[in-house]
């Protein structure tokens, strides 16, 4: 197959990350006999500095011309501290997701067993736990309208959602659930918001298509208790923009690092893939990232285009990773690999899997004992 990824590594421990999943997709061409052709371009604080927009014309262009875009971390603390500062480096993420219609975005959890003694949940409360979120990505609140008043004495940002806009996530989030457990968790505040009643009545007529679904729902300060009491219990929840956001950052620490947790962004045509987390601005540079969630980014990139074994080769490379401990600091403060030692290896895995047996051992980075 033939594949054009633009590669936007943004700010912070963005471009550290990206740069060890294309090196990963390399692997994966190599190996699997494809063409994958990748382009850099500027975006966030980084295009912010260099031309004055988060968002080059140049890199919409590339993105919309592109099979699917890779991207990295966006985020400043220049402008987190800044709230006067007119334009900011998100502006720019949030603009390329509403350009290219990327209505829905994908976010898996699952604890693997080997990490469960990491996360502070009880091990007893997370082993097993494998959830998705469909969070609804280029409407609600982020993208109404916002007002600051002329003496700056109050603010506005406003919250819209239309049916259809509802409709076109929650049909995916069906056809998701169809083929997993069969139940979705509509998450919403639909005891307050009016734009919830809308989620609720929507998602319920819409639900009549897809009998074998099972449909629930929660309130949002509910969902985000019961995240953390009983997170086995979901399968498939479908929220709105804010609400996605917030709980998916939440459900990270069942994984036990928010550095191995991936989305997808998709819509009507393009598709964008990247980590859930933000740009680490103190890790920066310093090759203590985990490059694992972008990766696991570039796993769900193969699988969009149906390179169903190419995407599962990344996954057991990253789980035989995990199980021999070849990880960053946020999961192995004692014995820790840099993000590019991380990246040789996974690298190093996709290109021999097939006939490995690694000796742990021998294990050696850069000269692996594969069999
Ligand atoms: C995310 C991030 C973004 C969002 C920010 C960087 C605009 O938090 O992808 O979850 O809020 O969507
Ligand atoms: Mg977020």
């Amino acid at each position: 197959m033939n594949l054009k990824i633009a590669v936007l590594g943004g700010d912070g421990i963005g471009p550290e990350i990206t740069q060890q999943s294309v090196k990963v997709l390399k692997a994966v061409a190599d190996r699997f006999d494809h063409q994958f052709q990748f382009e850099e371009a500027l975006v966030g604080a980084a295009a912010i500095d260099l031309m004055g927009n988060p968002l080059p014309e140049a890199t919409l262009d590339l993105c919309k011309n592109s099979d699917a875009v890779l991207f990295g971390a966006i985020g400043d603390p220049k402008y987190d501290n800044d709230p006067e500062a007119k334009v900011r480096p998100e502006q720019g993420l949030l603009r390329l997701r509403k350009e290219l219609g990327l209505f829905a975005n994908i976010r898996p959890v699952k604890a693997y067993d080997k990490l469960i003694e990491l996360s502070p949940l009880r091990p007893e409360r997370i082993k097993g736990v494998d959830m998705v979120f469909y969070r609804e990505l280029t409407g609600g609140i982020y993208f109404g309208e916002k007002s600051l008043s002329e003496d700056g004495t109050s603010a506005t940002d406003t919250c819209t959602y239309s049916v259809e806009e509802i409709e076109r996530i929650a049909h995916l989030a069906f056809k998701a659930a169809q083929q997993r457990r069969k139940k979705i968790t509509l998450v919403d505040k639909a005891n307050v918001l009016e734009t919830s009643r809308l989620w609720r009545k929507t998602v319920t007529d819409l639900a009549k298509n897809y009998p074998d679904v099972e449909l629930d729902f929660l309130f949002v300060d509910n969902a985000a208790m019961q995240m953390i009491l009983n997170p086995k219990q979901f399968d498939v929840i479908l929220t709105e923009n804010m609400f996605g956001d917030i709980l998916s950052d939440e459900a990270s620490v069942i994984s036990g690092s928010i550095g191995l947790l991936a989305s997808a962004s998709v819509g009507y045509g393009n598709a964008l893939f990247e980590p859930i987390h933000g740009s680490y601005p103190q890790a920066t540079g310093k090759g203590i990232a985990n490059p694992v969630a972008s990766i696991l980014s570039a796993a769900m990139l193969l699988e969009h285009f149906n390179l169903t074994k190419e995407a599962e080769s990344v996954r057991k490379s990253v789980e035989l990773s995990i199980h021999l401990n070849v990880c960053t600091q946020d999961i192995d403060m004692d014995n820790h690999y840099s993000t590019e030692k991380v990246g040789d290896f996974l690298e190093g895995i996709i290109s021999e899997i097939g006939h490995i047996r690694v000796n742990n051992e021998n294990l050696n980075i850069g000269q692996m004992t594969i069999i």
